[in-house]
């Protein structure tokens, strides 16, 4: 394995699709990620029928704030929240730390590691937009799920992954 882990946090937004997409490349780059599912991720992904998702080797309680991402000694590259919800962006902001998920990523913050929020909601309210001001000044790289078509994409899943490669080297090639 390559460097430090990677966090991965999903969300109760739409698009697990991305999380799986990001877990599949970073296995074939040879990266371990550990995983961290909101209670609505969870519900949304098996909605989505992402449910390969639930049998990646090591994901963490959303309530144990005892595990290694609670914490800034614990080595990580970095965090991805993918995809994330107009809740959890908004919890982040505001700092509240009240999961594992958003303490994570409130350490990522803290440490200077790379923390990057894929925000998916449409329409944007002005909460929204500056919940994402919030954290990009607060050193959060926003990459909202806006996938390119200009490679031709032929599935949904080379769409998706227009988006996950972009998430996945804003991680690791810094
Ligand atoms: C099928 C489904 C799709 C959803 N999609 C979105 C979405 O795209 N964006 C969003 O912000 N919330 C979405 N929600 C609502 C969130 O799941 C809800 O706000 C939840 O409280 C988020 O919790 P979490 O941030 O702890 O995961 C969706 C809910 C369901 C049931």
């Amino acid at each position: 394995m390559k460097d430090s882990p990677i966090i991965l946090g999903i969300t109760g937004a739409s698009g697990a699709i991305y999380a799986k997409r990001f877990l599949q490349l970073a296995k074939k780059k040879n990266f371990a990620v550990e995983l961290i599912i909101t209670k609505m991720g969870e519900a949304v992904l098996k909605h989505e029928a992402c449910h390969s998702i639930l049998q990646h080797k090591k994901i963490h309680r959303i309530d144990d704030f005892f595990a290694p991402p609670a914490t800034g000694s614990s080595r990580y590259s970095g965090m991805a929240i993918l995809p994330c919800s107009m809740g959890t962006l908004g919890r982040v902001a505001a700092g509240t730390s009240n999961n594992l998920l958003i303490r994570a990523a409130d350490v990522c913050l803290k440490e200077n590691r790379p923390l990057v929020v894929v925000p998916r909601e449409m329409p944007f309210n002005e909460i929204h937009l500056e919940n994402m001001l919030k954290l990009k000044r607060a050193g959060a790289i926003i990459m909202p799920a806006c996938p390119h078509f200009y490679k031709h994409p032929e599935s949904v899943e080379d769409v998706v992954d227009t988006v996950v490669e972009r998430v996945f080297n804003s991680l690791v090639l810094r």
